[in-house]
């Protein structure tokens, strides 16, 4: 496994891809109301990337027909955006969006109430993300990848909920998807020993009841096995010699 470290001149390119999807996001979220379509607010992502001369890098990959993962409820990731599917008072969302700056990408996820939400929902969107705030202390040259996961994983465990193990962070740099992988929860080696320039999407993806995933008919979509809620929150982060730099968060 080699994982990359970008020069200065990398970090400069990939904080630019950073703040471009920030940007994105802020477009989108403004969006998220009461009969909606999936389809529409990935219109309108493609349509923000394509305004700054950059490139959705979710689609085609792989075969992934949209610019932006819309996943519901108890869908965990990879919801396609659909004509005919509207959002309601009451759901979570999950926004999964990333971008091609001159060759550089950035990944970013964000869980949006929809309207009024529920108490237990919003508990497990706050939990979500701070999970990902208890990993990134580890988040430091000199330390290893997997006290990331460990601390990840053990956070959201002490709240009952699953952490999802089918799928994982990534290293991103040239390509969306690089070395390592970032599991979310804690495993038995240590993990590579982190390095400054090292650039890391790190993904926790909780769900309220069992960590059990299964995949729909379309062959993307991943919901939790037990129909209950899931959450997810994604940022690309620069390691360096002190704390780490969230390059996609900057204002949200
Ligand atoms: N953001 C997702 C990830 O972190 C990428 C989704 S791949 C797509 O791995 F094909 F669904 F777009
Ligand atoms: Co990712």
């Amino acid at each position: 496994m080699s994982v990359s470290i970008k020069s200065q001149k990398e970090i400069e390119l990939m904080r630019h891809a950073g703040k471009l999807l920030e940007e994105v996001f802020m477009g989108m979220q403004d969006m998220i109301k009461p009969g909606i379509s999936t389809l529409d607010i990935d219109k309108k992502c493609e349509s923000i990337i394509r305004s700054m001369g950059c490139v959705p890098n979710f689609l085609n990959y792989s075969g992934y027909p949209a610019s932006v993962c819309t996943s519901v409820n108890e869908a965990v990731v990879h919801g396609i955006p659909r004509a005919d599917y509207f959002l309601e008072e009451g759901d979570i969302i999950s926004l999964d969006c990333g971008l091609i700056y001159k060759g550089y990408h950035s990944d970013c996820a964000r869980t949006y109430p929809v309207g009024k939400i529920s108490e237990e929902a919003q508990k497990l969107i706050d939990v979500t993300k701070q999970s990902f705030f208890e990993g990134i202390k580890f988040a430091k040259a000199g330390r290893h990848l997997h006290e990331i996961s460990a601390a990840i994983g053990n956070y959201a465990e002490s709240f009952g909920y699953g952490v999802v193990e089918d799928l994982v962070g990534h290293g991103i740099g040239t390509s969306l998807h690089e070395d390592p992988a970032i599991p979310n929860y804690a495993v038995k080696s240590r993990g590579i020993k982190l390095r400054a320039g090292m650039t890391l999407a790190i993904e926790p993806m909780i769900n309220q009841g069992t960590y059990e995933v299964e995949w729909l008919d379309d062959e993307w979509t991943v919901v939790t096995a037990d129909g209950k809620l899931s959450a997810h929150y994604e940022n690309t982060v620069l390691i360096t010699d002190g704390e780490p730099e969230i390059l996609t968060l900057t204002q949200m």
